[in-house]
């Protein structure tokens, strides 16, 4: 056997700490979806794949200045995600609804900026006068009552600074995402198949102070990037 079994042990012991975090994690999911299904809205976390998507949004600039928002971030698979990307994490303000979720979100992400509220509530929990720049959403809009998924997203239109991005994901694959603002521009829409269920990731585009869009059409160009 290569290596000492020093070595050998801390290796086993790395995986099977990494693998009792993950089954952990998974139990949370579990627990919160019994509890409220049309809040959690899946069974599965996000794959690195669809988290990756998701993050890839995001040019360099955008982080250098301002904050960026995730919400119903559950375990924190798009989290980890956004700082594999390279998202500063006390710039990141990531919004959790469930306290078991949230606290799951503390432990395993220390210098990120957990807040448990509803993200409906969003900017009354985020103070000062630093600009959003995106906002990374999981929530599943579809399931969720009609009336919140729509008061979430006029939270998010108002919350979002001029120029900023809102990316989402959905399963539904074939179809219009629910309650997008007209004026918000779509610039990007990518399937990823790996991913349980495959998902949508759409990118939208908030007009800047004086633009207007007219219609939401993708125009196949990467992302534009927030003033
Ligand atoms: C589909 S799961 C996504 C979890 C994780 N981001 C992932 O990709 O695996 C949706 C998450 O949104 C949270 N959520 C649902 N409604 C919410 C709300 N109004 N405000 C904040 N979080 C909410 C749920 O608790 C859940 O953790």
């Amino acid at each position: 056997m290569n290596g000492s079994p020093d070595r050998t042990e801390r290796g086993l012991n790395g995986f099977v700490g990494r693998n009792r975090m993950r089954v952990q994690r998974q139990y949370l999911i579990l627990r919160e979806l019994i509890r409220q299904p049309r809040v959690m809205g899946t069974l599965f976390p996000s794959s690195p794949a669809l988290a990756d998507e998701m993050a890839c949004a995001l040019s360099p600039s955008m982080m250098k200045s301002g904050i960026l928002v995730e919400l119903g971030a559950g375990t924190g698979p798009v989290t980890e995600g956004l700082l594999r990307r390279g998202v500063p994490p006390e710039r990141l303000f990531v919004v959790e609804k469930s306290p078991a979720l949230a606290e799951c979100l503390s432990k395993r992400f220390p210098s990120v900026n957990v807040i448990c509220c509803g993200a409906e509530e969003l900017r009354s929990h985020i103070k000062g006068d630093e600009k959003i720049r995106a906002i990374i959403s999981s929530l599943p809009f579809r399931s969720l009552p009609f009336d919140v998924g729509s008061a979430i997203m006029k939270e998010i239109e108002a919350a979002l600074s001029p120029g900023g991005l809102f990316v989402q994901f959905t399963y539904a694959l074939i179809g219009e995402m629910l309650h997008v603002p007209p004026t918000f521009k779509k610039v990007r829409s990518h399937l990823v198949l790996y991913n349980l269920p495959p998902a949508k990731v759409e990118v939208f585009r908030k007009p800047k102070r004086g633009e207007r869009h007219r219609e939401r059409e993708e125009d196949g160009t990467a992302a534009a990037e927030a003033s």
